[in-house]
């Protein structure tokens, strides 16, 4: 693969439904993979196979149905997790196996109550395992960003050569800064993928201090050619990366980023009010590129300046990521040109006085 095309990876599926109170039938998970789909997204993590008989259905239809992207499952390092998510996954024209385990110490000790050479172990066996049947496997060490960085890097070389392409750099708990996110991106990069332009490094981040998509972007510079996320940001508790920020700060940001990536940006809109329709989870009026808002001119400045030229206050426009044209809402806060706007579209024909006396009226009103 070129090492300069950044491959999308969507979780919604998978990470974004492990949001408390998701729980998406088979049928409605192939909706949003085949809108997914329609976005061009490269990598479409469809489920955690093992988990539950629903999700092992929800994973198999859609590596039934979906051709234009991998079809991933999750797989914990323990073989009947690997042999469902293989079975599951089989079907599709291009697959992939994501194994993990976790790495810190505080995961080892706590929760997987294991020692660091067991964890070794079971790496090395289960990417052994998954390659024997896929030949793309991702490998991931949880909560990656607070574990021992030796112990890091001997895992993930671990996990190389035992034949995992695709290495990713979790920070479960979003706890990591820019900063750090992408030094320990550079280590990683430089470390384990070296010179073998067959490992593409990964990102895998967390919102929990609201800096999710801000880690994964700046781990491009690091040289990570995968970014991992949701939909609208969902996922475990403040959530995952949010896709579509990544897919518009590339496009918008070339003269930064410049990777190439695949997406339709205009079914951006139509697959986050799909899984905002089907999760429940509703967004946020203010949410960057798919809020109701996200393309809203309230106080009469802005709308002044938009209404003269939209780039003025516009970075994006709303038809590029398929929302419908931007609005000039009126309020307290707008002036005479939106009003006068608003006022030449229902058709009305005002007099300089009647203009000047419907104004004041309504910021009478609006006031309140
Ligand atoms: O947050 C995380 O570490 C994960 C892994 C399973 C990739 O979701
Ligand atoms: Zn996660």
């Amino acid at each position: 693969m070129k090492q300069d095309k950044l491959v999308i990876f969507d979780t919604t599926l998978r990470d974004g439904e492990q949001s408390p109170g998701i729980a998406l039938t088979p049928q409605e998970k192939l909706i949003i993979a085949l809108q997914l789909e329609k976005l061009k997204i490269d990598v479409i993590e469809a489920g955690f196979a093992a988990s539950s008989p629903g999700d092992w259905e929800g994973v198999n239809l859609i590596a039934n149905s979906v051709k234009g992207s991998t079809i991933a499952s999750l797989a914990r390092c323990v073989q009947d997790d690997i042999d469902q998510a293989w079975e599951a996954i089989k079907p599709a024209r291009k697959s992939r196996i994501h194994v993990f385990t976790s790495t810190s110490a505080i995961h080892m000790e706590h929760m997987l109550r294991k020692t660091p050479e067991e964890v070794i172990k079971d790496a090395r066996e289960s990417v052994k395992l998954a390659t024997k049947y896929c030949d793309d496997v991702e490998f991931s060490a949880q909560d990656a960003t607070r574990t021992e960085h030796g112990f890091l890097i001997e895992i993930l070389k671990i996990a190389v050569e035992e034949g995992a392409t695709t290495i990713n750099v979790p920070d479960t708990v979003g706890y990591s800064t820019p900063s750090d996110y992408k030094s320990l991106l550079r280590m990683v990069y430089k470390e384990v993928r070296g010179e073998n332009e067959e490992i593409i490094i990964s990102t895998h981040c967390h919102n929990d201090l609201g800096l999710a998509v801000a880690n994964s972007l700046t781990a491009i510079e690091a040289g990570a050619r995968q970014i991992e996320g949701a939909i609208n940001g969902i996922g475990e508790r403040a959530g995952n990366t949010s896709t579509e920020e990544i897919i518009m700060a590339i496009k918008t940001r070339q003269d930064q980023f410049g990777v190439e990536i695949d997406a339709e940006t205009t079914e951006i809109f139509e697959t986050s009010r799909i899984v905002s329709k089907l999760t429940g989870y509703p967004v946020q009026y203010n949410k960057a590129v798919v809020g109701k808002n996200a393309f809203s001119h309230e106080s009469g400045i802005h709308q002044h300046g938009y209404l003269r030229k939209k780039e003025t206050y516009e970075i994006m426009s709303p038809d590029s990521v398929g929302q419908a044209e931007a609005k000039i809402v009126l309020g307290k806060h707008s002036g005479r040109a939106g009003f006068k706007d608003a006022i030449d579209k229902l058709g009305y024909q005002l007099s300089k006085d009647e203009l000047s006396d419907a104004f004041n009226d309504f910021k009478r009103i609006a006031d309140r």
